[in-house]
Formats: C-alpha cells, structure tokens, sequence
C-alpha cells in the first residue's frame, strides 16, 4: 500500500509581478491562483508571454513577487532552497564534471559522504538508463542525454517539488515522447509535485493530473483542467477520445489567447500572408501542435 504524499504543497495566492522598463513598468503576472497539491503533477501552458517563465521563477526562488503569497508547505518563499529541484529548458551541467560527478554535485553541497554520493548518483543514473555514461563529460552526450542528467540531477537532493520550464523543448519529437515515458515513471517512483511549463499540448495532457491556462499578458489562470486518464500512461492512450477531446478543449482554449497575445492584427487581417509555419520552423515545429 502506498503511503500518501504530504509535502511539496505549492500555494500562489494573488500573485502580481511586474517588471521594470524604461517607458513604465511591464505588468507580467497579475492576480494568479494557483495549487500544485502534494504528489501531483501540474502543466503550466499559455501563449508565448503570458508569464509562465516568471511564475516558475517566483516559485524557484530567483525573482521576487510584487504582490500575492507564494508559499511551499506554508513556508513563504524567500530565495532558492533545496526543498525545489529546478529543470530548465538550456542544459546547465557544469562542463567540467562527469556525468556522476554533476549527479552528486547537491549531494555534496549538503555534506553526504562520498560513498554514499555514489551510490545514490548510479542508482538514480540506472533508472534514466544512463549508467554506462556515468564517466562521460556533457560534451560527450546528446541533447535528451544531457536533459536525462539534468532531471536526474534535480531529483538527486530529493527536493519535494520539481519545477519544469520547457525541459524538452529542443529535443526532437521521438526523444521527447521517450523523455516523457522516463519523466513518468521517476515521477512515479519519487512521488514528489511537479510544476511544469509546456508549449505542447499533447505532452501536458500525457504527463499531467491537473492543467492551468493562462491567459495571455498580464498573465492569471484562465481556465484549469483535469486531465482523468488512467496510470500509467502509455503513449497508445494519446489516441483514445478522451484525449483527443482534452486536445481539442484546450487547443479552443489557447487559440483565443494566443490571438490575443500576437496582437488585434492577426484578428482582424486573418492568417492570409503571414506564414506561421516559417515563423515557428527554429523551434522544429509546427503550428497546430504548438501554441
Ligand atoms: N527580466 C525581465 N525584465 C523585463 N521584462 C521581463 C523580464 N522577464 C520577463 N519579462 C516580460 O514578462 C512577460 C512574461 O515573460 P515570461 O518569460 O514569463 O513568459 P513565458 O510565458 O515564459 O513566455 P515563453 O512561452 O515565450 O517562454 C513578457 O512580456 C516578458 O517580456
Ligand atoms: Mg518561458
């Protein structure tokens, strides 16, 4: 029987962030709710601006919130801290270690002995299916590999939540959709919360229990969705109706804002002349799939 998660409860109340700027201040975030319960596995999604980044940050410990509460097991948050575990979408190994040497990096900040460092680097390593690497330096290893070091990396201080920002956006779609298999099953395995922000429809609705929409800038919770598909998931289950319709749901949903976010223009010309596709081919891509 498996005992129920307790910690790693996230609670944003109110939050308001705005950023400095030389012609007035930039409203980035403005009276967003949000919950991430303990042991769930939240998306974040919204169009390009919204703020996703910035609520991340706030909850990261990196920017400071203008007004609202953020709290973390009911500890308001005043900085970093090892309680969260941070996945960002730019690989940030440390070039200079190997891969068990950047793995045990956390470990060794907080004094575990280096024994023990080991043995708890190859065994989360083992589960990424990346043992065999283990001596490797980053600049050996391919994209997803190195995003697989930085999870495990994350995970390796047990931090209670683990907070996601496009961590496989500059994967292709076949690493991504096995990255997505691995993210789960350790999710599964650690029990901890995840806050994720995603572009991709699909892979919110793949690795999600709840999804919050956000609306475009000033960003705040435009909608919030249960995702109540059985687990495991298996990537079969992205054909069945009940997720095709979450897509569906949630592709109505973001189109609004997106529009909303790229201007009154794009509204009132249509999309005629304007090639989205080509706009978006750096991210390899295609609208549609993608907010
Ligand atoms: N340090 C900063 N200084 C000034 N403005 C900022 C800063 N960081 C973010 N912003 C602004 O705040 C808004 C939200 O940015 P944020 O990066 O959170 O968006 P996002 O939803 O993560 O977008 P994307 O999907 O493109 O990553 C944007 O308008 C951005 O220009
Ligand atoms: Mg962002």
């Amino acid at each position: 029987m498996i005992e129920p998660v307790e910690t790693g409860h996230i609670l944003i109340k109110n939050l308001g962030v705005q950023f400095p700027a030389s012609d007035g201040p930039v409203v980035a975030v403005q009276g967003l709710d949000l919950e991430v319960k303990p042991g769930e596995f939240i998306s974040l999604i919204g169009p390009s601006g919204c703020g996703k980044s910035t609520v991340l940050n706030i909850v990261a410990g990196f920017l400071k919130a203008s007004s609202g509460q953020v709290t973390v097991d009911g500890k308001v948050i005043t900085g970093p801290g090892a309680d969260r575990g941070v996945v960002f979408q730019q690989y940030s190994l440390f070039p200079w270690l190997t891969v068990r040497k950047n793995v045990e990096f956390g470990l060794k900040m907080r004094g575990v002995t280096s024994g023990r460092r080991e043995a708890m680097a190859r065994t989360l390593l083992g589960l990424a299916g990346l043992q065999a690497f283990e001596n490797n330096y980053p600049d050996q290893l391919s994209g997803g590999m190195k995003q697989r070091v930085g999870i495990v990396r994350a995970l390796a201080t047990s931090p209670q939540v683990m907070l996601m920002d496009e961590p496989f956006g500059a994967l292709d779609s076949q690493t991504r959709t096995v990255m997505q298999e691995i993210l789960t099953n350790m999710w599964q395995r650690s029990r901890l919360s995840v806050l994720f922000v995603t572009h991709d429809i699909d892979e919110a609705i793949f690795l999600s229990d709840r999804i919050y929409v956000m609306t475009a800038r000033p960003g705040r919770i435009k909608a919030e969705i249960a995702v109540d598909l059985p687990r495991p998931r298996t990537p079969d289950q992205m054909n069945s109706p009940a997720f095709l319709a979450l897509v569906q749901r949630l592709k109505g949903l973001i189109r609004e804002e997106s529009l909303a976010a790229m201007g009154g223009e794009l509204r009132d010309g249509g999309l005629e002349g304007f090639d989205l596709r080509e706009q978006d081919a750096g991210r390899g891509k295609q609208v549609g799939e993608l907010i």
